[in-house]
């Protein structure tokens, strides 16, 4: 069964305990926490302070999506916030392999994201390394954009390349999420769905949920 983790970056601020209750008592995984620092991405989200906040309540693991520049200057602030999972960006890290080892250092789940059009085959030599790769399927920075449908293909190369290395890692896959999009990239060979807007914005999240789960 896949892994569903709402992306708490479409949820209502404003009542962010109400929102994190809801996913503690639906069906869903994880806890998606998009940061952005306004450098690696064209927008600033939240940060550490906001994330410990939900930590404190939230009953699921926090699955933490850093879209920054220099992201070993933050791994121990994710420890103390509160994550389980950390993926950085491959376009945002020169020595991805020391930092990818500083996140396991550290206690916590380790993850590479890929953009649009970074091709998966950069990740030859570090996959048995890695225990999620996060395929964006928007370009990242925003919630609520278009699907790129050529994140499908890419998902069942992932996949070809986790198979052939004899990896473990699990398959994320983030951006225009709904239930066609998640079917598709299920049947491709993801492991783990992110939706921001399509479970926040809907009239009934924990149906929605429901729904990808049982795709
Ligand atoms: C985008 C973020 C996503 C975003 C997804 O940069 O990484 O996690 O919240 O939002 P939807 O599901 O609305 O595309
Ligand atoms: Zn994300």
């Amino acid at each position: 069964m896949s892994i569903i983790s709402p992306s708490v970056l479409a949820c209502d601020f404003a009542n962010i305990q109400a929102e994190v209750e809801m996913i503690n008592k639906s069906n869903a995984d994880w806890f998606h926490i998009d940061i952005m620092d306004g450098v690696f991405v064209p927008n600033i989200s939240f940060g550490f302070p906001v994330m410990k906040a939900i930590a404190k309540h939230a009953t699921k693991p926090l699955d933490v999506h850093l879209m920054i520049m220099n992201p070993d200057n933050y791994i121990t602030h994710c420890k103390d916030a509160g994550a389980e999972w950390v993926t950085v960006h491959y376009e945002a890290c020169t020595h991805l392999h020391r930092t990818i080892q500083l996140i396991k250092a550290n206690g916590m789940k380790a993850g590479v994201a890929l953009n649009p059009h970074t091709p998966v085959s950069v990740l030859e030599e570090i996959i048995t390394d890695l225990d999620l790769v996060l395929i964006m399927s928007v370009n990242p920075g925003f919630g609520g954009q278009k699907f790129i449908n050529a994140a499908i293909p890419k998902v069942a190369k992932l996949k070809s390349l986790i198979t052939e290395k004899g990896a473990s890692t699990l398959i994320e896959i983030d951006g225009g999420v709904n239930d066609k999009t998640g079917k598709l990239l299920l049947d491709a060979g993801a492991d783990a769905l992110v939706a921001g807007s399509y479970v926040f914005k809907s009239e009934n999240p924990t149906a929605t949920i429901d729904i990808l789960k049982a795709l």
